[in-house]
């Protein structure tokens, strides 16, 4: 994978008598990495235009099958053109620009303030124009990436219609799992896992409230890090609630996500509060000084059998055992049973989330929808009518608009709302946080994305990596997770396991 080179040393020598760079090489373009990138860059064996135009060939090739791209920006190979200059003048590469001259594609709800559109999927935002970048659209673009393109996700991530499949939004229909063109590519942020999966970018951003990154990013071979709730800035992105947002990377390999992270986390005005406060978890010298091949020695690991990994039935214990193999290989401590909560008792708490989130919903989206300089729409009412007038476009008649409807049927954080998200606050605290430290766990370890509803009521982070193919061909994850800003030690372990097994594979297109 990667650069391969045909070294041809002796003639090198022999013409100019020093190592000048004449190697012939071939630039492996399907499953490069930031870092193959990077040093192919610096080696003048690959152009951003280059790049660019590969990807854009491939969503031209994919893309009418895969629909995981809504817009490819028609400026990307004017932005590519600009870095490749940048880097022929030498100007100022900081430390801080991992990211010089690569492609990236964000999900459609991540504003830009570019030809680009942002719509979160759905006609009703065709034609509105943001104020400006999202936060974390400024960072990457203040680290040298490109903005190539917006990718496809379930409409309003998946916030108008609980009965549409996840990965169809209206502006590009449904989004195809690359591996099992039948199974379920899962939502929201589909159409970002699908890209980094069949190789339409270099890397790709997504979001999640409960379980939009981890979900597609295990049902398409890739990397996803849900971040802590405010380490990345929502400032810019059509929201759900501020409580559980979360920016983070969806990418081929563990290394490629740190990279961006590194790049999009941190303080930004346009979400203050809450990118200051978690600004303390940022490590001084970023992440990337936490991809450690040995990452796993002497880290305690929770696998719970009960609930997560007791579905016998569906043989799940069976499929992670390669897993656990190269977990405990690595040196990981693999605690099992564990003392466990009461889970009932916390499954009658976390059925507050619906309720939270239909109230914040509506109040943080009719704030989004003012804050745009135009818009077709300008509350959530407005994008309720909407729907009504192009049933046929947005497809109503079929899916409905049910999780529209409750939201707005909602007035504000009431008596209702207060005693859910008091609920949601102590489930978090005598769930998650009394078993992590209990047990005194590194992480917990998970199959598939079974446990993003206890992140997402917390808004603690977790990583998901490849974690093999069961069935047909069908990729699964293993999801580690940890207590707010534990980054850096989930960094540790998902690297040092991806590097110990190398579970992924780009896509079969099976049927
Ligand atoms: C954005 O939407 C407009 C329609 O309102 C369309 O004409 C334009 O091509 C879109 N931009 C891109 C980059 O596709
Ligand atoms: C699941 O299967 C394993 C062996 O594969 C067995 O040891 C364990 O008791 C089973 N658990 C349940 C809940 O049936
Ligand atoms: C809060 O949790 C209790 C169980 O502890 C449950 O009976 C109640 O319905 C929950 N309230 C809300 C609003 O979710």
């Amino acid at each position: 994978m990667g650069i391969r080179k045909i070294l041809l040393p002796f003639l090198g020598l022999a013409i100019f008598g020093f190592s000048v760079d004449i190697v012939s090489s071939e630039f492996s373009f399907r499953e490069a990495t930031v870092h193959d990138i990077r040093i192919a860059f610096k080696q003048n064996e690959l152009t951003s235009r280059e790049l660019v135009e590969f990807y854009i060939r491939e969503i031209k090739r994919l893309n009418p099958v895969l629909r995981a791209v809504i817009e490819v920006n028609p400026d990307a190979l004017y932005l590519a053109d600009k870095a490749d200059q940048e880097r022929k003048a030498k100007a100022p590469v900081s430390k801080k620009s991992w990211l010089h001259g690569i492609p990236i594609l964000v999900k459609d709800n991540i504003a830009t303030k570019d030809k680009l559109n942002t719509t979160s999927g759905s006609y009703a935002l065709l034609g509105s124009v943001v104020p400006r970048d999202a936060g974390v659209v400024v960072k990457l673009r203040a680290a040298g990436a490109i903005i190539l393109g917006k990718a496809s996700l379930s409409e309003w991530a998946h916030e108008r219609s609980s009965k549409a499949p996840s990965g169809w939004c209206a502006r590009s229909g449904q989004a195809v799992n690359p591996y099992v063109k039948s199974a379920d590519p899962c939502g929201s942020s589909t159409g970002s896992a699908i890209s980094a999966a069949a190789n339409l970018a270099s890397v790709t951003l997504g979001t999640e409230t409960d379980g939009s990154i981890l979900c597609p990013s295990s049902y398409n071979s890739v990397v996803g890090i849900k971040p802590t709730v405010g380490l990345t800035s929502r400032g810019g992105v059509v929201p759900i609630s501020l409580r559980q947002d979360s920016v983070g990377p969806m990418c081929r390999t563990v290394s490629d996500a740190v990279y961006v992270l590194d790049a999009i986390v941190g303080f930004d005005r346009y979400d203050a509060v809450a990118t200051r406060k978690a600004s303390k978890y940022i490590p001084r010298g970023g992440y990337v000084q936490f991809l450690k091949a040995d990452g796993l020695r002497g880290k305690r690991l929770g696998i719970p059998h009960e609930p997560f990994f007791s579905f016998n039935g569906s043989g799940l214990s069976q499929v992670f055992e390669p897993s656990f193999h190269a977990l405990r290989q690595g040196g990981a401590i693999l605690v099992d049973p564990l003392e466990t909560p009461n889970f009932e008792a916390i499954a009658s708490m976390l059925v507050g989330e619906q309720i939270a989130l239909s109230a914040e919903f509506k109040l943080s989206l009719n704030a989004y929808f003012k804050d745009l300089v135009t818009s077709p729409v300008r509350s959530l009412a407005d994008a309720i009518a909407f729907n009504k007038k192009f049933s046929r476009l947005e497809k109503l008649g079929e899916y409905g608009q049910d999780l529209f409807l409750e939201a707005e049927k909602t007035n504000g954080i009431g008596e209702l709302e207060k005693e859910a998200l008091q609920n949601l606050t102590r489930a978090s605290k005598i769930g998650f946080e009394r078993w992590m430290k209990k047990n005194k766990l590194d992480a917990l370890v998970t199959p598939l994305s079974l446990v993003s509803p206890v992140l997402a009521v917390g808004g603690y982070p977790g990583i998901i990596v490849p974690a093999g193919y069961v069935n047909v061909g069908i990729p699964i994850g293993i999801c580690f997770a940890g207590l707010k800003g534990s980054e850096p030690t989930l960094i540790e372990i998902a690297y040092s396991f991806e590097q110990a097994t190398k579970f992924r594979e780009p896509p079969s297109f099976k049927h």
